[in-house]
């Protein structure tokens, strides 16, 4: 244990000891060249300790290195190289010394010596350069000095990518994340700035890069589509790139006369477009326009309360920090039936989502669960619950989301729930309800939006109705 953390130990004074040959051997093949002209003949003993000093050092270093190369915490690839490149300098600076010490008081010059002497610079420069290189990333050497800290990438939430403004919301986040590292306030690079529609328009170094409806001569999406191990490709190799979505909105912007102002809808699009335009729209369009957390606070639940249901193995956390309003879950304990539900009475004006996916509750269940009048969140999913017990929810009128996947549930019994006028999302995968149902539950619940797991039922209100692939 204690031989264990020592050898740590001196493993993390590797990249300090590094600089101890590198010092020395330099200095000493510095000598070691000065020493060939007579004027400086008498050095040659000194030579001799330098580059002794220097082959103990770099061995030094190898074991040093060896040490702290255990830790696994580097690029396997490169750390091998650096590992045996570093060995090679400490062999070849031994072997520099011994023939060096062997020739001396020969007639000076003596080739082999030379020879060594060479080899060793390479080797010094090139493990240095891999060492470094493990440290700082790949391309740390032609990267500028002065790295920039990374541009923290954006994320624009699009509800509706129709609506949206195609500059501002959609082509601006792309070159901030991928390009303003090098093209924007801190950096021109190529003298092209690409943060304004000023300084996209007036180009870089070689003029214009965007020629609005010709992508095939706009140098922004032209560069784009370079092999991205030639130079000119953007962005440079070894940064993020851009996504095949990416550059296909860019390359269709651009055709579409590269406004900086107009709205999607506004823009012509074709059909190779649109579903690439449609998967930018946020996720999460069933997100609720209301909070599902009341805005009134609610006393806190009496800790005992609480404490007897976490007993029982139920999962009973607040919904934020903050809030008093609890999120109930019966995930770890499967098993629990209808009898654990009952608890959950006590807690009626706290809770607000409650999770039973995947219990043994039946019907009789609802009773207690029609009791909890504040929820917004019922998941019922993989569970025996029926027409008969949904019936029974009526009195749940500010739930947002129900999940009802997988269970026998069928599209008459969910007809009953008609007056749930909050509902939003309504996931119904798997259950007993049949596509011939659909006109019917878009009848009765106009507002939410109905997921049947491989697409959602057409929205009826305005003319956006599509049907939309499944998110997840
Ligand atoms: C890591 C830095 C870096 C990133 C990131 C980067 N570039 Fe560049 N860019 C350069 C450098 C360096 C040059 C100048 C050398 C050259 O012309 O190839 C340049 C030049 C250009 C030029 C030519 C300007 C002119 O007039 O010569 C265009 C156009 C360009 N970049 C577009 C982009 C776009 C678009 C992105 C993002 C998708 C991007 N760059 C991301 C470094 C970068």
């Amino acid at each position: 244990m204690i031989l264990l953390s020592l050898s740590d130990f001196i493993g993390r004074f590797h990249p300090v000891i590094v600089h101890l040959p590198i010092g020395i051997l330099l200095l000493g093949v510095l000598l070691h060249w000065l020493s060939r002209s007579t004027r400086f003949g008498n050095l040659q003993p000194a030579v001799r300790i330098v580059l002794l000093l220097g082959a103990i050092s770099a061995v030094i270093s190898c074991i040093s290195g060896w040490l702290l190369g255990r830790g696994g915490d580097y690029d396997p690839d490169i750390l091998n190289r650096h590992r045996w490149v570093g060995i090679g300098t400490a062999v070849i600076a031994i072997l520099y010394y011994l023939n060096y010490a062997k020739k001396t008081g020969q007639k000076l010059p003596v080739t082999l010596p030379y020879i060594l002497s060479v080899l060793l610079l390479l080797l010094i420069t090139f493990t240095g350069h891999l060492g470094g290189t493990l440290t700082h990333g790949e391309g740390y050497l032609t990267q500028d000095l002065f790295q920039e800290e990374e541009t923290k990438a954006i994320k624009k939430i699009i509800p509706d990518v129709q609506q949206a403004v195609a500059y501002s919301d959609i082509i601006q986040p792309v070159l901030h994340n991928k390009c303003y590292s090098c093209h924007s306030s801190s950096k021109q690079k190529g003298k092209l700035r690409l943060d304004t529609k000023e300084f996209i328009e007036k180009g870089g170094k070689d003029g214009k890069v965007l020629v609005p409806g010709k992508s095939d001569e706009s140098e922004v999406y032209e560069r784009l589509l370079l092999d991205p191990l030639e130079k000119k490709h953007m962005p440079p190799k070894g940064r993020p790139q851009l996504t095949e979505a990416e550059t296909n909105i860019i390359h269709w912007w651009i055709n579409a006369g590269a406004s900086f102002d107009q709205k999607v809808k506004d823009l012509p699009q074709d059909e190779k477009i649109k579903p690439v335009l449609l998967a930018l729209q946020s996720n999460n369009i069933a997100a609720p326009s209301k909070p599902d957390v009341p805005e009134t606070p609610v006393a806190a639940a009496s800790a005992e309360l609480i404490g007897k249901l976490k007993k029982a193995g139920i999962t009973v956390i607040p919904v934020s920090a903050e809030s008093n309003y609890l999120s109930v879950s019966f995930i770890s304990v499967p098993l629990k039936g209808d009898s654990a539900v009952k608890l959950l009475e006590s807690l009626a004006p706290q809770i607000v989502w409650l999770k039973l996916s995947d219990t043994k509750i039946t019907d009789a269940a609802m009773t207690s669960v029609a009791k909890l009048t504040n929820l917004t969140r019922l998941s019922l999913d993989h569970t025996n619950i029926t027409d008969k017990g949904v019936a029974m929810l009526q009195p749940l009128t500010r739930l947002q989301y129900f999940n009802i996947v997988a269970t026998e549930i069928t599209g008459n019994g969910l007809t009953a729930l008609k007056g749930l006028q909050e509902l939003q999302t309504i996931y119904i995968y798997q259950s007993g309800i049949l596509k011939a149902d659909s006109s019917l539950l878009r009848k009765t619940f106009p507002k939410a939006i109905i997921d049947t797991g491989g697409y959602q039922l057409p929205i009826l209100e305005g003319d956006t109705s599509i049907v939309k692939k499944k998110n997840d």
